[in-house]
């Protein structure tokens, strides 16, 4: 991921930069939070490390800057930077102080990369039917309901289904128009 530098948000609320290996204490600690967990995949540090490594992977921390310093406040992975098809999978977004507009701000940054910086074709993700508040999100953004994986997911209880979303690089720009 050495080549991706600074891309300028719309907004400055929140900062994106390449995530380093001295920030995964605080990716795990979020990732393994109990108000995260139930919602994304557990990694190994070392799976972290991978993808920080990897050329395919964005891994990325978020960051809101003030007056008062920085302030980490979550985390993205992408993945498939290098994908010849120009696919890009939004692998996990994890946000840390919640209901405040970050989310939201990082889901348009990962949009403005994958369309604008990489200048690819489509962005994809899965979320869990309970995960309200993520599809609420997605959905916001113009992203589109594709289909359900049926029980695709093992949670502590049973199996859950899960939507597949993505959003095309035309839809995206014509909401840039408009
Ligand atoms: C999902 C997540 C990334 C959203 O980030 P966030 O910073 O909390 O979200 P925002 O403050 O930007 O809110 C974005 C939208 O989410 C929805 N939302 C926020 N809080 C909500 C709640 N308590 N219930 C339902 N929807 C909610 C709203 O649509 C909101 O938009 P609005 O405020 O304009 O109405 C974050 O809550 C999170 O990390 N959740 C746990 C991990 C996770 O679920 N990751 C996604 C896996 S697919």
């Amino acid at each position: 991921m050495s080549q991706i530098t600074k891309i300028a948000l719309s907004s400055p609320l929140v900062h994106l930069r390449p995530t380093e290996v001295a920030d995964l204490p605080f990716v795990m600690d979020a990732e393994q939070h109990s108000d995260n967990a139930p919602y994304v995949n557990q990694w190994t540090i070392e799976q972290h490390k991978d993808a920080i490594a990897s050329t395919n992977d964005g891994h990325f921390i978020a960051q809101t800057n003030n007056a008062s310093g920085t302030a980490r406040i979550g985390y993205l992975i992408l993945t498939g930077l290098t994908d010849p098809h120009q696919v890009v999978l939004l692998r996990r977004i994890v946000v840390t102080a919640k209901g405040q507009g970050y989310g939201r701000q990082i889901l348009q940054w990962a949009k403005q990369f994958t369309f604008e910086h990489l200048g690819y074709h489509r962005l994809w993700l899965d979320v869990i039917v309970s995960n309200q508040r993520a599809q609420a999100l997605y959905l916001s953004e113009g992203f589109v309901i594709e289909g359900t994986l049926r029980e695709a997911y093992k949670n502590e209880q049973s199996f859950e289904d899960m939507l597949i979303l993505s959003l095309l690089r035309p839809e995206y720009l014509r909401t840039q128009r408009s």
